[in-house]
């Protein structure tokens, strides 16, 4: 039975709008997807957005409307600003569906049934005005719990505990034996180190006094979830999985066919609740090692070296990025000026200045360019013959299959940056082609008309190649290429548009007819 590649994306908060680090997350996953269907791979991608806890309560009450009223508000946010960015999942997690409740509830009915979880006291500084416990790491340099806290005092309250450190060797012992389950590399020995000092269990459970805007616990109504159980099930509960079956053989296909998962999440959330909570939680579900997803973390944009947040004002809106550069800009830029794995500086002239020079400059002026000399030349009817004539090879600093390869391989191991690079050095070549061989000179020796039409073949031919390796991080522009070489579906015979397979030399037919040229990537004023 052929497995889906099912990916994952962090279900994002609801108590604010979103923001460029969430749409990075996103479109980061949703390139994945788009590669992997590239490839014919079966895809399943979920994302969605985690609307319960503490903060969408104050929220909410700030605003002074009900929770589900303000989580439909901002969730409404999320789900215009996807669609705008093109981010074509296939299933939406949303942590207020009945059925993911129920699935929550039943899971921690069976942990409770099976003594995994118990009731205990804890003893501690509570702030009244944040309604928290809270923790030496709390305390200012000076070692007090400082004015923002307001009111602290002593506080004894019960709550319900997820035996954690039961599985602590089985933890340790899985990551010596998948050293592939975080990648980049250096995250999973960050990971390792983590769960060596682990210490204690897991507190799941907060009393509704406290906080009414969650998931009730089954066995004991006075209580709600809080946090992670509710949120990291949304990975299993939305593909049907079937929390009164412990063995995973017995679980429905819909969920076998697609789990495990990949996993993409933000640094902040590996140590501890992906990289520790999470594999516990599904070990102690009954999932065998071979059943565990594998965690793509992916690192940060920040602003000037300092993190995006509310309170600095330094939150980066998408919508108007979208508004000035265009969705495909904001893919664009996103996935090139960043490595997986590290963190990059978000710059509004650094956007620009990429989507002038990649995008307009290279890419998008190839494409005017070549199809403009076709038809000025009266050579709009391609040639097949001699695209191997000793001036185009002579000029090729880049060998036009290895363009594939590599592309290929950077799209694999997630370097997305290293792809678009490999696919604008192929842009670049044939701007150089045109530059030096100056068809436009050809034109005028009539001796030259073989060269001229062995040029015009090269070219369009490489845009047809580029057109499907960029698809993945720039649909529509891929689309608008294809449009203007007037390579149309029918014409490749082929049920996708897109094949990776295609991307590979000889794809235009001799006698195919190229469309005129529309600008792909118009200039941007101001
Ligand atoms: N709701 C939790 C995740 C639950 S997953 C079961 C959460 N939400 S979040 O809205 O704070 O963050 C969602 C994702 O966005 C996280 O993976 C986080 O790392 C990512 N990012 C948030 N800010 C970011 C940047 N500035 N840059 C890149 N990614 C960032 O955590």
């Amino acid at each position: 039975m052929a497995k889906t590649f099912f990916i994952t994306t962090a279900i994002d908060y609801t108590n604010s709008a979103p923001h460029i680090g969430h749409a990075y997350e996103k479109i980061l996953a949703d390139v994945i997807a788009r590669y992997q269907r590239l490839k014919g791979e079966d895809v399943f991608f979920l994302t969605g957005v985690d609307q319960h806890g503490q903060k969408v309560q104050q929220s909410a009450e700030r605003e002074g409307v009900p929770p589900e009223q303000f989580v439909a508000g901002v969730t409404e946010q999320f789900i215009a600003l996807w669609d705008k960015l093109g981010v074509c999942y296939d299933a939406w997690a949303a942590t207020t569906d009945p059925l993911h409740k129920q699935c929550v509830q039943a899971m921690l009915q069976r942990l409770f049934d099976e003594g995994k979880i118990y009731k205990d006291k804890q003893v501690g500084f509570y702030s009244v005005r944040q309604e928290q416990f809270l923790t030496d790491k709390d305390r200012n340099e000076a070692g007090e719990f400082g004015p923002e806290w307001g009111e602290v005092e002593q506080r004894e309250e019960e709550n319900y505990y997820f035996k954690l450190n039961d599985h602590k060797e089985w933890l340790l012992q899985f990551l010596r034996a998948h050293p592939n389950f975080v990648s980049p590399p250096f995250r999973q020995t960050e990971l390792a180190n983590a769960v060596e000092k682990l210490t204690g269990d897991l507190c799941i459970s907060r009393p509704k006094s406290r906080l009414s805007w969650g998931i009730e616990l089954p066995f004991d109504r006075d209580y709600v979830n809080y946090v992670w159980f509710d949120a990291l099930s949304n990975y299993i509960s939305f593909i049907g999985y079937d929390p009164g079956l412990s063995s995973i053989n017995d679980q429905p296909s819909t969920f076998r066919d697609k789990w495990p998962a990949l996993q993409v999440i933000g640094k902040d959330i590996m140590v501890p609740a992906h990289g520790i909570y999470w594999p516990i939680m599904l070990h102690a579900l009954g999932f065998p090692d071979d059943q565990m997803p594998t965690l793509l973390v992916h690192g940060w944009w920040n602003i000037s070296g300092a993190k995006m947040s509310k309170s600095l004002g330094n939150v980066v809106d998408p919508d108007a990025l979208i508004e000035k550069y265009g969705a495909e800009a904001v893919r664009y830029y996103l996935m090139s000026d960043i490595a997986v794995g590290k963190d990059a500086d978000f710059s509004e002239e650094r956007l620009a200045g990429r989507y002038k020079s990649d995008l307009s400059d290279n890419i998008g002026n190839l494409l005017n360019r070549t199809l403009n000399m076709a038809h000025q030349f009266g050579l709009a009817k391609l040639s097949a013959a001699g695209s191997d004539r000793s001036e185009l090879s002579g000029l090729a600093e880049i060998e036009v299959p290895n363009v594939y390869v590599k592309c290929k391989a950077g799209f694999e191991c997630f370097r997305i940056d290293d792809a678009l690079g490999m696919a604008r050095a192929l842009s670049g070549h044939c701007n150089i082609v045109i530059d030096a061989l100056a068809p436009w000179k050809l034109r005028k020796q009539q001796t030259q008309i073989d060269l001229l039409k062995a040029i015009l073949y090269y070219l369009t031919e490489s845009l047809r190649i580029l057109a499907i390796l960029i698809s993945p991080v720039l649909p529509r522009a891929a689309h608008g290429i294809f449009d203007q070489l007037n390579w149309k579906m029918e014409l490749s015979g082929k049920e996708e548009r897109f094949r990776l397979e295609d991307a590979k030399w000889g794809g235009l037919p001799d006698g195919h007819v190229v469309g005129k040229p529309v600008p792909l990537f118009p200039r941007i004023e101001g």
